[in-house]
């Protein structure tokens, strides 16, 4: 059987667990041995005890954890060539030449860079030395595949990625929690939510929780939405309600570019209505506990998914993610979604909302 190693990089999200569990099963069911990789690329590159074999039973218990059991870092190292070399001689000293990457589009685009130098890395060790001068016929290139692990959902190419269902859950028990608060005491909330550059979880979690308005980094409210926002909330308030919910996405900005954070809207509020206004920021709490039934399926069926990809994949083959798409598990292109999420990032910095909008959607 084939050697693969399983690792988890960058933020870590609930779910990733279900998927790091289902890759070892499903590699140990085919007659593959499994590796763990601890702690991502850093795990790679520094090798020891980082790198070990994985059983049946060492994936027992975890399904219903948050985080990552293996760990998870963002590297420095490997994103030089040294840091690579390094990675590629601990890999190739278990025979290691599959790899499912679990995280987001930085790791995958890591993974996808690996690939491309893996045969001048393999060539430098040998003449250095480091490795038998077969290694380059048996180990000729490595196979990649990739799961998207992050709470924000900021990946093209797939409908989901792995912890956002747990993440929206977190937010609206949360927000639920507020409004009981704030209709008591008749106060605006504002609420601020993860999702760096993509709002799409202030954009559902605004839906789920009736929330009065939302801003996003894709999309920047009008140039006079102070007034608009200040409008909305007093005619909620003359409709009868007793409180405003506005949620806020850590990334989001106006038209100019400029941030609009959750203090700066109670600044807007509290001035124009005069309303007790208060900031309440998920932060990490978002991010932790322990995984929804959906995250925990998905984990399962990408996992086993990316297991059967591999043992399809020849050394020619190129990188690919595995999606889900209309609730099916589908293998798409690497780096075509990798470069299509930064075109989204691209632009919206350059305030084509439009076009940011648009990439983001599915088609
Ligand atoms: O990408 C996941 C995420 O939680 C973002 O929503 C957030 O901006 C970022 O990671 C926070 O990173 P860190 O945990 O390193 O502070």
């Amino acid at each position: 059987g084939r050697s693969m190693a399983v690792f988890t990089s960058g933020g870590d999200s609930q779910g990733m667990n279900s998927a790091v569990r289902s890759v070892v099963r499903m590699g140990l069911y085919l007659g593959c041995r499994v590796f763990f990789i601890h702690e991502g690329y850093q795990g790679m590159v520094d090798g020891g005890n980082n790198i070990i074999e994985a059983s049946w039973n060492s994936v027992s218990d975890i399904i219903q954890k948050g985080g990552t059991i293996i760990g998870s870092a963002r590297c420095k190292d490997f994103r030089e060539r040294a840091g690579r070399l390094k990675a590629a001689e601990n890999l190739l000293q278990h025979s290691i030449t599959n790899l499912v990457c679990i995280g987001g589009d930085g790791s995958l685009t890591g993974a996808n860079q690996f690939r491309k130098d893996w045969a001048g890395l393999v060539q430098e060790l040998i003449d250095a030395g480091r490795v038998p001068a077969s290694k380059l016929a048996e180990c000729p290139n490595i196979q990649i595949v990739g799961l998207v692990g992050s709470i924000d959902n900021d990946f093209c190419g797939t409908d989901m990625t792995i912890g956002t269902d747990t993440a929206l859950h977190r937010i609206i028990e949360a927000t639920d929690a507020v409004v009981s608060t704030a209709q008591s005491h008749q106060r605006a909330f504002v609420i601020e939510v993860m999702g760096r550059h993509c709002g799409y979880l202030a954009l559902v979690a605004g839906l789920a929780s009736e929330a009065d308005w939302c801003f996003i980094p894709e999309w920047p409210p009008p140039t006079n939405w102070r007034e608009l926002l200040c409008e909305k909330l007093a005619q909620m308030r003359s409709e009868g309600n007793r409180l405003n919910i506005i949620i806020v996405a850590e990334g989001a900005i106006d038209r100019d570019g400029s941030p609009i954070s959750a203090e700066l809207v109670q600044k807007v509020i509290t001035e124009t209505l005069h309303y007790d206004t208060r900031v309440t920021v998920l932060g990490h709490v978002q991010r932790g506990g322990c995984p929804t039934a959906f995250d925990r399926l998905l984990g399962c069926r990408m996992g086993a998914e990316a297991v059967l990809a591999l043992m399809e994949m020849t050394p020619e083959s190129e990188p690919c993610v595995v999606s889900i798409d209309g609730n099916q598990m589908v293998r798409v292109p690497l780096m075509q979604c990798v470069e299509r999420t930064q075109a989204v990032q691209k632009a919206m910095d350059n305030k084509d909302w439009d076009t940011a909008v648009r990439l983001r959607g599915r088609s």
